[in-house]
Protein backbone atom coordinates (compact mmCIF):
# COMPACT_ATOMS: atom_id res chain seq x y z
CA UNK A 1 0.00 0.00 0.00
CA UNK A 2 1.49 3.57 -0.70
CA UNK A 3 -0.11 6.55 0.10
CA UNK A 4 1.10 8.50 -2.83
CA UNK A 5 -1.17 5.80 -5.13
CA UNK A 6 -4.21 6.69 -2.44
CA UNK A 7 -3.34 10.01 -2.61
CA UNK A 8 -3.47 10.01 -6.24
CA UNK A 9 -6.72 8.30 -6.56
CA UNK A 10 -8.25 11.24 -4.62
CA UNK A 11 -7.26 13.68 -7.64
CA UNK A 12 -8.50 11.54 -10.29
CA UNK A 13 -11.48 10.49 -8.52
CA UNK A 14 -12.29 13.11 -6.09
CA UNK A 15 -15.49 11.03 -4.76
CA UNK A 16 -13.41 8.36 -3.34
CA UNK A 17 -12.78 8.67 0.04
CA UNK A 18 -9.55 7.89 1.33
CA UNK A 19 -9.43 5.10 3.93
CA UNK A 20 -9.37 5.71 7.48
CA UNK A 21 -6.08 4.12 7.73
CA UNK A 22 -4.31 6.49 5.21
CA UNK A 23 -6.34 9.52 6.50
CA UNK A 24 -4.58 9.16 10.01
CA UNK A 25 -1.14 8.00 8.22
CA UNK A 26 -1.39 11.68 6.60
CA UNK A 27 -1.92 13.17 10.07
CA UNK A 28 0.67 11.41 11.30
CA UNK A 29 3.38 12.29 8.39
CA UNK A 30 2.26 15.84 8.75
CA UNK A 31 2.51 15.67 12.58
CA UNK A 32 5.92 14.38 12.46
CA UNK A 33 7.09 15.36 9.63
CA UNK A 34 7.86 11.79 8.04
CA UNK A 35 9.51 11.71 4.56
CA UNK A 36 8.87 7.94 3.74
CA UNK A 37 5.96 7.76 1.66
CA UNK A 38 5.11 3.59 1.84
CA UNK A 39 2.37 3.62 3.82
CA UNK A 40 3.46 -0.31 5.30
CA UNK A 41 7.09 1.31 5.87
CA UNK A 42 5.68 3.56 8.46
CA UNK A 43 3.60 1.56 10.14
CA UNK A 44 5.79 -1.01 10.82
CA UNK A 45 8.39 1.51 12.06
CA UNK A 46 5.63 2.88 14.19
CA UNK A 47 4.89 -0.42 15.73
CA UNK A 48 8.82 -1.27 16.02
CA UNK A 49 10.03 1.87 17.50
CA UNK A 50 8.21 4.95 18.07
CA UNK A 51 5.83 4.93 21.09
CA UNK A 52 5.30 8.92 20.76
CA UNK A 53 3.90 7.70 17.65
CA UNK A 54 1.85 5.05 18.98
CA UNK A 55 0.33 7.15 21.78
CA UNK A 56 -0.45 9.74 19.37
CA UNK A 57 -2.35 7.26 16.98
CA UNK A 58 -3.86 5.41 20.08
CA UNK A 59 -5.08 8.94 21.18
CA UNK A 60 -6.26 9.45 17.33
CA UNK A 61 -8.28 6.58 16.78
CA UNK A 62 -10.15 7.04 20.29
CA UNK A 63 -10.81 10.68 18.89
CA UNK A 64 -12.73 9.45 15.76
CA UNK A 65 -14.75 6.43 17.00
CA UNK A 66 -16.04 9.54 19.65
CA UNK A 67 -17.09 11.36 16.61
CA UNK A 68 -18.75 7.90 15.05
CA UNK A 69 -22.56 8.23 13.60
CA UNK A 70 -22.39 5.31 11.87
CA UNK A 71 -25.63 3.80 13.50
CA UNK A 72 -28.13 4.86 16.25
CA UNK A 73 -26.67 2.30 19.12
CA UNK A 74 -25.08 5.90 20.83
CA UNK A 75 -28.34 7.65 20.81
CA UNK A 76 -29.84 5.24 23.24
CA UNK A 77 -30.96 5.28 26.58
CA UNK A 78 -28.56 2.41 26.92
CA UNK A 79 -25.77 3.80 25.88
CA UNK A 80 -23.42 6.19 28.25
CA UNK A 81 -20.07 6.71 26.25
CA UNK A 82 -18.42 4.73 23.69
CA UNK A 83 -15.67 2.08 24.76
CA UNK A 84 -12.93 1.99 22.63
CA UNK A 85 -10.24 -0.73 22.66
CA UNK A 86 -7.12 -0.68 24.77
CA UNK A 87 -3.93 -1.89 25.07
CA UNK A 88 -1.45 -1.78 22.79
CA UNK A 89 -0.87 -0.50 19.30
CA UNK A 90 2.58 -2.98 18.60
CA UNK A 91 0.89 -5.65 20.57
CA UNK A 92 1.30 -9.28 18.11
CA UNK A 93 -1.96 -10.76 20.00
CA UNK A 94 -5.38 -9.19 19.61
CA UNK A 95 -8.58 -10.07 21.70
CA UNK A 96 -11.39 -9.39 20.42
CA UNK A 97 -15.37 -9.44 22.14
CA UNK A 98 -19.01 -8.76 20.89
CA UNK A 99 -19.59 -5.40 22.47
CA UNK A 100 -19.72 -3.68 25.70
CA UNK A 101 -22.18 -4.18 28.60
CA UNK A 102 -23.16 -2.59 31.22
CA UNK A 103 -19.74 -2.09 33.08
CA UNK A 104 -17.53 -1.64 29.93
CA UNK A 105 -20.59 1.20 29.28
CA UNK A 106 -19.98 2.88 32.63
CA UNK A 107 -16.18 2.73 32.90
CA UNK A 108 -15.61 3.39 28.94
CA UNK A 109 -13.17 0.03 29.00
CA UNK A 110 -13.28 -3.06 27.37
CA UNK A 111 -13.74 -6.59 29.23
CA UNK A 112 -13.87 -5.11 32.69
CA UNK A 113 -16.92 -6.69 34.20
CA UNK A 114 -17.59 -10.48 35.38
CA UNK A 115 -16.49 -11.68 32.21
CA UNK A 116 -13.64 -9.29 31.80
CA UNK A 117 -12.29 -10.88 35.24
CA UNK A 118 -12.48 -14.39 33.98
CA UNK A 119 -10.68 -13.19 30.76
CA UNK A 120 -7.98 -10.91 33.16
CA UNK A 121 -7.08 -14.74 35.30
CA UNK A 122 -7.00 -17.07 32.42
CA UNK A 123 -4.47 -14.46 30.61
CA UNK A 124 -2.92 -14.01 34.33
CA UNK A 125 -2.92 -18.01 34.45
CA UNK A 126 -0.72 -17.86 30.43
CA UNK A 127 1.53 -15.15 32.03
CA UNK A 128 0.33 -12.54 29.99
CA UNK A 129 -0.33 -9.22 31.04
CA UNK A 130 -3.96 -7.45 29.62
CA UNK A 131 -2.30 -4.32 29.22
CA UNK A 132 0.64 -5.09 27.47
CA UNK A 133 -1.93 -6.56 24.47
CA UNK A 134 -4.92 -5.05 22.94
CA UNK A 135 -8.56 -5.83 23.63
CA UNK A 136 -11.38 -4.05 21.71
CA UNK A 137 -15.02 -5.53 20.50
CA UNK A 138 -16.47 -5.54 17.25
CA UNK A 139 -18.67 -2.96 18.06
CA UNK A 140 -18.24 -0.23 20.61
CA UNK A 141 -21.47 0.99 21.48
CA UNK A 142 -23.28 -1.02 24.34
CA UNK A 143 -26.63 -2.54 22.66
CA UNK A 144 -29.98 -2.16 24.60
CA UNK A 145 -30.75 -4.86 27.21
CA UNK A 146 -27.35 -6.03 25.99
CA UNK A 147 -28.70 -7.62 23.03
CA UNK A 148 -26.95 -9.46 20.47
CA UNK A 149 -25.73 -6.76 17.52
CA UNK A 150 -27.51 -6.81 14.61
CA UNK A 151 -26.06 -7.19 10.88
CA UNK A 152 -26.56 -4.00 10.17
CA UNK A 153 -24.93 -2.14 13.46
CA UNK A 154 -21.87 -4.66 13.00
CA UNK A 155 -20.94 -3.78 9.64
CA UNK A 156 -21.92 0.30 10.29
CA UNK A 157 -18.99 -0.07 13.25
CA UNK A 158 -16.78 -2.30 11.49
CA UNK A 159 -14.52 0.88 10.10
CA UNK A 160 -13.45 1.41 13.74
CA UNK A 161 -12.33 -2.42 13.81
CA UNK A 162 -10.72 -2.13 10.69
CA UNK A 163 -9.22 1.03 11.52
CA UNK A 164 -7.56 -0.84 14.81
CA UNK A 165 -6.47 -3.88 13.32
CA UNK A 166 -4.98 -2.39 10.09
CA UNK A 167 -2.84 0.21 12.36
CA UNK A 168 -2.01 -2.91 14.71
CA UNK A 169 -1.37 -5.86 12.09
CA UNK A 170 -1.90 -8.87 14.92
CA UNK A 171 -0.31 -11.92 13.94
CA UNK A 172 -2.76 -14.05 16.00
CA UNK A 173 -6.33 -13.06 17.21
CA UNK A 174 -8.54 -14.83 19.70
CA UNK A 175 -12.17 -14.28 18.28
CA UNK A 176 -14.37 -14.57 21.86
CA UNK A 177 -17.59 -15.94 21.05
CA UNK A 178 -19.62 -15.87 17.67
CA UNK A 179 -20.01 -12.22 16.62
CA UNK A 180 -16.17 -11.89 16.48
CA UNK A 181 -16.10 -15.41 14.77
CA UNK A 182 -19.22 -14.51 12.31
CA UNK A 183 -17.44 -11.22 11.45
CA UNK A 184 -14.49 -12.88 10.43
CA UNK A 185 -16.21 -15.67 8.86
CA UNK A 186 -19.48 -15.16 8.30
CA UNK A 187 -22.46 -17.95 8.49
CA UNK A 188 -20.35 -19.68 10.82
CA UNK A 189 -21.25 -21.61 14.04
CA UNK A 190 -19.16 -21.36 17.57
CA UNK A 191 -19.89 -24.72 18.57
CA UNK A 192 -18.35 -26.46 15.47
CA UNK A 193 -15.34 -23.56 14.58
CA UNK A 194 -13.95 -23.07 18.03
CA UNK A 195 -10.25 -24.55 18.51
CA UNK A 196 -10.11 -24.13 14.61
CA UNK A 197 -7.84 -21.99 13.27
CA UNK A 198 -8.76 -18.84 10.20
CA UNK A 199 -6.60 -17.86 7.97
CA UNK A 200 -7.82 -14.16 7.50
CA UNK A 201 -5.21 -11.99 5.14
CA UNK A 202 -2.34 -11.82 7.49
CA UNK A 203 -4.20 -12.82 10.27
CA UNK A 204 -4.05 -16.41 12.29
CA UNK A 205 -7.74 -16.26 14.19
CA UNK A 206 -8.72 -18.49 16.93
CA UNK A 207 -12.48 -18.51 17.81
CA UNK A 208 -13.08 -19.76 20.95
CA UNK A 209 -16.41 -19.27 23.71
CA UNK A 210 -16.98 -15.79 25.23
CA UNK A 211 -16.02 -15.61 28.82
CA UNK A 212 -19.53 -14.99 29.98
CA UNK A 213 -20.77 -18.27 28.00
CA UNK A 214 -18.27 -20.31 30.43
CA UNK A 215 -19.78 -18.38 33.08
CA UNK A 216 -23.40 -19.33 31.95
CA UNK A 217 -22.12 -22.90 32.41
CA UNK A 218 -22.94 -25.55 34.99
CA UNK A 219 -21.56 -29.23 36.33
CA UNK A 220 -20.09 -30.94 33.48
CA UNK A 221 -20.67 -28.75 31.10
CA UNK A 222 -18.52 -26.82 32.82
CA UNK A 223 -15.56 -28.53 32.91
CA UNK A 224 -15.90 -29.21 29.21
CA UNK A 225 -16.52 -25.78 28.51
CA UNK A 226 -13.15 -24.11 30.59
CA UNK A 227 -11.00 -27.47 29.08
CA UNK A 228 -11.80 -26.06 25.65
CA UNK A 229 -11.23 -22.01 26.10
CA UNK A 230 -8.42 -23.02 28.05
CA UNK A 231 -6.39 -25.81 25.39
CA UNK A 232 -7.58 -22.67 22.72
CA UNK A 233 -6.14 -19.98 24.47
CA UNK A 234 -3.22 -21.93 24.83
CA UNK A 235 -2.68 -22.90 21.03
CA UNK A 236 -3.16 -19.26 20.08
CA UNK A 237 0.48 -18.78 22.30
CA UNK A 238 1.89 -21.66 20.54
CA UNK A 239 0.82 -20.19 17.46
CA UNK A 240 2.36 -16.53 18.40
CA UNK A 241 5.59 -18.22 19.42
CA UNK A 242 5.77 -20.26 16.27
CA UNK A 243 4.98 -17.02 14.29
CA UNK A 244 6.90 -14.31 15.93
CA UNK A 245 9.72 -16.18 18.05
CA UNK A 246 10.71 -13.53 21.65
CA UNK A 247 7.17 -11.52 21.07
CA UNK A 248 6.21 -13.83 24.14
CA UNK A 249 8.48 -12.15 26.72
CA UNK A 250 7.00 -8.77 25.85
CA UNK A 251 3.22 -9.32 27.04
CA UNK A 252 4.51 -11.49 29.95
CA UNK A 253 3.68 -10.30 33.09
CA UNK A 254 7.28 -10.36 34.49
CA UNK A 255 8.12 -7.93 31.59
CA UNK A 256 8.94 -4.42 33.70
CA UNK A 257 8.38 -1.72 31.24
N1 LIG B 1 -18.45 -8.78 26.63
C1 LIG B 1 -17.88 -8.39 25.48
O1 LIG B 1 -18.05 -9.01 24.45
N2 LIG B 1 -17.11 -7.32 25.52
C2 LIG B 1 -16.87 -6.64 26.62
O2 LIG B 1 -16.12 -5.66 26.55
C3 LIG B 1 -17.47 -7.10 27.81
C4 LIG B 1 -18.27 -8.17 27.79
Amino acid sequence: MALEDDIQQTFTAVEIELPETIKLLLELKDKFNIKEFNADTILKSVRDEDAQKRIFLYNRIRELLNTCRSCPLCLSDWHTQKVPGEGQLNSPLVLIGEGPGLDEDKLGRPFVGRAGQLLTTILEKLNINREKIYITNVIKCRPPQNRTPTQKEIKACSHNLELELSIISPKVIIALGAVPLNYFKPGSSIMRERGNWIVHGDFWIMPTFHPAYVLRQHGKTLTKVKWAVWQDFNNAIKKLTELSPGTLSKISLDTKE
